[in-house]
């Protein structure tokens, strides 16, 4: 799909859509009301009726019979206004670029960021619409033998942007198409089958990434991983036929300053290994890689654009399975760092890979600021639903920049405390903190647990248990993978560069 910028209004482009917003309870305003005068009041008269409400989502298309160039407009429902910042232009443009695919549309054109909230920055406008219609325009259906039709589209046309300003805006749309490409990457890994994307299939996406975009990329086998020390990933791997992987991907960026590690959770298969999961809904399971996924497909738009900020990814991967050479409760691990772990339940395995990951990233490629994101805990589905996710950090100024590249990047998160007294929970008697603390908290605790292996390095963990995986088809979005995470992660290393836009 082609992305460009054209000073023609929404009366004068000639394609097969143009999209323009409605909110609701309002009259039709700008681009709407515009191309309501050309059609003689038409849509106005369909608010009146009702049939357009303006409800968040919500697609009319209605053919224009040459009263306009385009074939179509589609009238899209923006929500109330409200404090939601570009969240419903996002998730709107979606909608409408969706709708309009399916209707077989191969030429459409926007002015949803002429319809944003007083005070956003244009910049930010077209990004949200942008990466709105790439997450909207992700099919799904991985595996079908059969492309269903209709076809992709050839170009989407932000409009009504001053000629002199197109120079201006390129960065904006390239860093927009990079973060939507970079989301559906995420998304395509997290759907595939646990029995497509292995440790060592995610390591070879790696090293495609990294070859695509000139960044390096180091791949370690069970035998390196060992000499490393950590011994509580490789628990988790031994119960498994499939060889584990630990990635790391290095963007070089500018040298010298800040160094921001990535580490992503890795399990393309969790079955719980002894303590094992039951049978209901075991097959979702195979989201358990999507922290790696969504660093991955960070990564590779970090590297597409440049940033200047060194970034190294941390994917430590493998599956969680039982068999006679598993890891057992009881068991008793001991990290990189050298604390050693009582397991209670060989189902809290994502913190174990993690633990050794983080202390990897802080001891080996000395990063300054840690950030991992993992689906870690079911009961962070329980305390924030799938509408969040849970973010805890050791450094108030990293969970800011984390939260405020959130809500750039048109991801929701909320922040939960790690007040010391959560600690005790992982007492043990036999060394040094048990693997679970218990059902009270167990999002809290399980981010205590990452803690304990970061020491003073500057760090933030995120949730994506509730946020990766989208239990139905929505408007904006199929259901499946959402790819939780990447646009957040992309938005903080531009902050962290500093040329953020
Ligand atoms: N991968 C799961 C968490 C999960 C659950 C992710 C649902 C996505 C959707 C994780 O490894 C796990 O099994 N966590 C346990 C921890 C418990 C044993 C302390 C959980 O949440 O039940
Ligand atoms: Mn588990
Ligand atoms: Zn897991």
């Amino acid at each position: 799909m082609e992305i460009r910028t054209r000073s023609e209004s929404v009366l004068q482009y000639r394609g097969d859509a143009v999209v323009v917003g409605a909110i609701k309870g309002e009259p039709l305003s700008g681009p709407a009301a515009e191309i309501d005068r050309a059609l003689e009041g038409m849509l106005s008269r369909l608010v009146q009726t009702g049939e357009i409400r303006g409800r968040q989502s919500e697609v009319t298309v209605v053919h224009t019979h040459g009263a306009v160039p385009a074939t179509r407009v589609a009238v899209v429902g923006l929500g109330e206004a409200g404090e939601d910042g570009l969240l419903p232009v996002r998730r709107a443009m979606g909608a409408a670029a969706r709708t309009l695919r399916d209707r077989g549309c191969r030429r459409v054109g926007a002015l949803l960021h002429e319809q944003v909230p007083a005070g956003t920055r244009p910049e930010h406008g077209l990004r949200a619409v942008i990466e709105g219609a790439y997450v909207g325009l992700y099919r799904g259906g991985e595996r079908k033998s059969k492309q269903e039709l209709p076809e992709e589209l050839e170009e989407l046309c932000l409009l009504a942007i001053r000629e002199e300003a197109h120079d201006h805006f390129a960065p904006a749309v390239r860093a927009a198409r990079a973060a939507g490409e970079a989301t559906n990457f995420a998304r395509r890994l997290v759907n595939l089958p646990a029995n497509d994307v292995t440790p060592t299939r995610l390591a070879d996406e790696a090293t495609a990434v990294a070859r695509r975009t000139g960044m390096a990329v180091e791949v370690m086998e069970p035998d390196r991983i060992r000499e490393l020390g950590m011994h509580a990933f490789l628990a988790v791997a031994q119960g498994s036929e499939e060889p584990a992987r630990f990635i790391v991907v290095r963007h070089k960026g500018r040298e010298g300053g800040l160094r921001l590690a990535f580490v992503g959770k890795g399990i393309t298969f969790d079955s719980g290994g002894i303590s094992l999961k039951g049978a209901e809904k075991m097959e979702a399971m195979k989201q358990d890689m999507a922290g790696g996924a969504a660093v991955l497909g960070a990564m590779g738009a970090i590297g597409e654009l440049g940033l200047e900020l060194e970034v190294i990814a941390a994917i430590p991967a493998t599956e969680n399975l039982p068999s006679g050479r598993a890891y057992k409760p009881g068991d008793v691990l001991t990290a990189m760092n050298g604390k050693t772990i009582e397991v209670v339940s060989t189902d809290a395995e994502g913190r174990l890979l993690l633990a050794d990951a983080l202390a990897y990233v802080r001891q080996e490629e000395e990063a300054t600021h840690l950030v991992d994101v993992a689906t870690l805990t079911g009961a962070c589905i329980i305390a924030l639903g799938h509408v969040a996710a849970g973010i805890m950090s050791n450094d108030n100024a990293l969970a800011e920049a984390v939260l405020d590249a959130g809500e750039r990047a048109g991801e929701r998160m909320w922040r939960l405390p790690l007040f010391p007294e959560y600690r005790r929970l992982l007492d043990s008697k036999i060394a040094d903190l048990k693997n679970v603390g218990g059902r009270a908290g167990g999002t809290v605790t399980a981010g205590w647990f990452l803690q304990e292996f970061v020491g003073e390095t500057a760090w933030a963990h995120l949730d994506i248990a509730g946020t990766a995986w989208s239990e139905k088809d929505e408007a904006h979005q199929v259901e499946g993978a959402t790819g939780a995470g990447v646009r957040t992660l992309i938005a903080l290393a531009e902050r962290m560069a500093g040329g953020a836009t």
